[in-house]
């Protein structure tokens, strides 16, 4: 059997380039060499890519650097042997590539951006296409579009920064309304960067200016007191859904250093639920999915209030370490990390480059 000839993307220009390091530093220790002719490069946080020929434990983000053979281009032109082009002093060398997996997360990664770039190259790749990508990056544009279909969700405004800069006092009147606390969040980011739970009128501007670092346009949310909880989904056309993971961050929220920095978090799998709330979760993740048209992979992520399920964002390239929530919940339906990571390879070549 030939070896499948797997591209493997890690960086990027995101806030979530170390987060990608950890996940790509997963993946690459595990990944079935027999099976996969391997190329990675990696992508600087200036947006340069560079073939790297380092090992898993060399992946960190002071060193990986050293370990890189040149700078390469993905070209989006169709029909040439290798779509990978290494540049060698005045020579281009092509490398083939059959498949591509993103182990990146965030803006510029997750967003379609890059999903664009394969979809014109024509090289299969992890993960959901162009639109549904951009859409489930944006929380604002998500929830839009899951109001149409009745998912319930936190009351939320959605605030442009020019419309902020002309009438401050207009945003304050608005969010006040909804009552605090009050979650400010981007729209369009991740790993808790530039959110903050605000608890008066006087500290929202401070809360605005810090979302508003992330992009353009920014979420004012009601704030829910239900238990956090996660749910893992993979596939094509008949996506299978995992058992409901429940994190209790004990800290005031689930914040970058809560996430990455701290071990006060725990995590319970399956989440502490009603079985009344554990069927709803799952069948509210799969109709995510569906709605938004999601291929491969996501994580979908709620408050559970009692009975009540109440939609938080979706992520369609979640935290990918062997530990993350992602690949944990997956193993708990019976899928063991290196599988998934087949399973995900497959769904990428079966879905092909007809998006
Ligand atoms: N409306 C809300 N009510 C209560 N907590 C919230 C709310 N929105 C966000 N949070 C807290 O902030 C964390 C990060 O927000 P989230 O919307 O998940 O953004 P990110 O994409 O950065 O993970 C959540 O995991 C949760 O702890
Ligand atoms: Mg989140």
């Amino acid at each position: 059997m030939n070896k499948i000839r797997l591209l493997c993307l890690f960086g990027g220009v995101s806030e979530e380039h170390e987060v990608s390091l950890s996940s790509a530093r997963s993946v690459l220790s595990v990944l079935r060499r027999e099976r996969y002719e391997l190329l990675v490069v990696g992508v600087t946080r200036e947006g340069k890519w560079l073939l790297y020929e380092g090992g898993a434990e060399n992946l960190t983000p002071d060193s990986w650097q050293n370990h890189t053979a040149g700078e390469v281009i993905f070209s989006p032109a169709r029909g040439q042997e290798g779509p990978l082009l290494l540049l060698e002093g005045g020579t281009v060398r092509r490398l083939p590539v059959d498949v591509v997996f993103p182990i990146m997360h965030g803006r510029n990664c997750e967003d379609g951006c890059l999903q664009g770039l394969f979809a014109l190259s024509g090289v299969p790749f992890v993960g959901s296409g162009c639109l549904a990508s951009a859409l489930a990056m944006d929380k604002a544009s998500t929830k839009m579009i899951l109001k149409n279909h009745g998912i319930a969700q936190a009351a939320a405004l959605a605030v442009d920064l020019s419309e902020y800069r002309r009438r401050p006092e207009r945003v304050v009147m608005a969010a006040s309304a909804l009552g605090f606390p009050l979650f400010v969040k981007p729209s369009a980011s991740g790993s808790s960067r530039g959110v903050s739970r605000v608890e008066s009128p006087e500290g929202l501007a401070a809360a605005l200016e810090e979302a508003f670092l992330y992009g353009r346009r920014v979420l004012i949310e009601e704030f829910v007191a239900g238990a956090e909880v996660e749910l893992a989904v993979l596939g094509n056309d008949d996506p299978v859904v995992s058992v409901p993971g429940e994190i209790v961050p004990g800290s005031e929220f689930y914040d970058y250093d809560t996430k990455y920095r701290k071990d006060t978090a725990s995590y319970y799998i399956p989440a502490r639920v009603s079985p009344g709330a554990f069927a709803t979760l799952q069948k509210t993740a799969l109709k995510i999915y569906r709605i938004l048209n999601c291929r491969g992979l996501a994580r979908v992520d709620f408050f559970v209030e009692g009975e009540r399920v109440i939609f938080n964002e979706i992520n369609t390239l979640p935290g990918f370490t062997s530990i993350s929530m992602y690949p944990k919940l997956m193993e708990a339906v019976g899928v063991p990390y290196p599988e998934l990571i087949d399973r995900l390879l497959s769904l990428a070549l079966e879905e092909g480059a007809g998006r």
